[in-house]
């Protein structure tokens, strides 16, 4: 049996429709009646309520189980209500992995994000990286896909700035436009996560993913911008005064921008090979124009 503590996010609901279609079952851990609704239609996959930072509810998640794949996160553009971020990477994980332990889970395959590094306490990334650090510690055979941004249906990263683009009369940037990514489709990654399950030259590596094509921001937006049949002037916003906004939008509930996502725009998102998916797994991923070519944005 395979659990997957995530399966209700972007990333785990394409995890749980693919693991589906294999032959063992799946058991998913869940939070909300409402998103839970959503994995109904697909068969082989047994729902279990609870929460990470409820140990309680993990046993009967785990008791049974092999393996588990780990999508869980509070993602960058969420603010970090009351050490949100610590509370779940740090807690929840070693919530997880104990109760894994306790189970006898014999794999951990854990989606993680590309930049994930030591860093001043309390921040976003060094929260991400005590997660990682948390299952290469446990004792159980890991795995750790360490992704760029992804596309595919319900991405915020695109959804959001998409937003932003058919409401406003510019287009916003952050910082110069020139930080790098390597946007990679949603179900590869979901068919990358599935894949290593059974894929013993993964054990214990931590592996960076990104899709076919580097972009830069400003090319990202551009293409953004054309694909809704826009037209937009860019205004570029300086890190330095990204920062100031992010902080002043953090006394609002649900801030459009928060520290955390511009720790993203600290650093080049990709990683050193455009071919990674072929010579990790073997197939061509989808490239991000094309899948708006033929989808469209949101
Ligand atoms: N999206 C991207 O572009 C992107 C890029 C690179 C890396 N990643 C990484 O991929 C992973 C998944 O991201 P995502 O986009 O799928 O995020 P998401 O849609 O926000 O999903 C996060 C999942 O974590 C669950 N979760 C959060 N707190 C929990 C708790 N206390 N107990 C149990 N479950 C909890 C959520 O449950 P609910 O549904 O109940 O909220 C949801 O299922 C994250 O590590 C993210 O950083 C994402």
């Amino acid at each position: 049996m395979i659990a997957v503590i995530g399966g209700t996010g972007f990333v785990g609901r394409n995890v749980v429709e693919q693991l589906s279609t294999r032959d063992e079952p799946v058991r998913v851990f869940y939070r909300s009646e409402a998103k839970a609704k959503l994995l109904k239609q697909f068969k082989n996959v047994e729902l279990v309520k609870g929460d990470l930072l409820e140990p309680a509810t993990l046993p009967r998640l785990l008791q049974g189980a092999d393996k588990l794949i780990f999508t869980a996160a509070i993602t960058a553009n969420v603010k970090n209500t009351d050490n949100l971020y610590q509370r779940v990477h740090i807690n929840g994980t070693r919530n997880a992995v104990k109760a894994a332990q306790a189970a006898g889970i014999k794999q951990i395959v854990l989606q993680s994000g590309l930049g994930t590094k030591p860093d001043k306490p309390g921040t976003y990334m060094q929260t991400r990286w005590e997660m990682e650090e948390i299952i290469r510690q446990s004792g159980i055979d890991w795995f750790i896909l360490q992704t760029s941004i992804l596309f595919g249906r319900g991405s915020e990263f695109f959804e959001a700035q998409a937003r932003i683009i058919r409401m406003a009369p510019f287009a916003p940037v952050i910082g110069d436009g020139n930080t790098r990514f390597q946007p990679i489709y949603v179900k590869d990654v979901a068919r990358c996560l599935v894949e290593a399950l059974d894929r013993s030259d993964k054990n214990k590596r931590s592996l960076p993913l990104g899709g076919p094509e580097f972009y830069s921001y400003r090319q990202l937006i551009n293409l953004m911008v054309s694909t809704l049949g826009k037209q937009r002037v860019k205004i570029y916003l300086p890190l330095w005064a990204a920062r100031i906004q992010a902080q002043l939008f953090n006394l609002l509930p649900k801030p459009p921008l928060t520290p955390a996502t511009l720790e993203l725009f600290g650093f080049d998102n990709v990683t050193l090979d455009p071919q990674i998916v072929e010579h990790e797994f073997g197939f061509k991923p989808l490239d991000l124009k094309t899948y708006l070519k033929e989808n469209g944005i949101g």
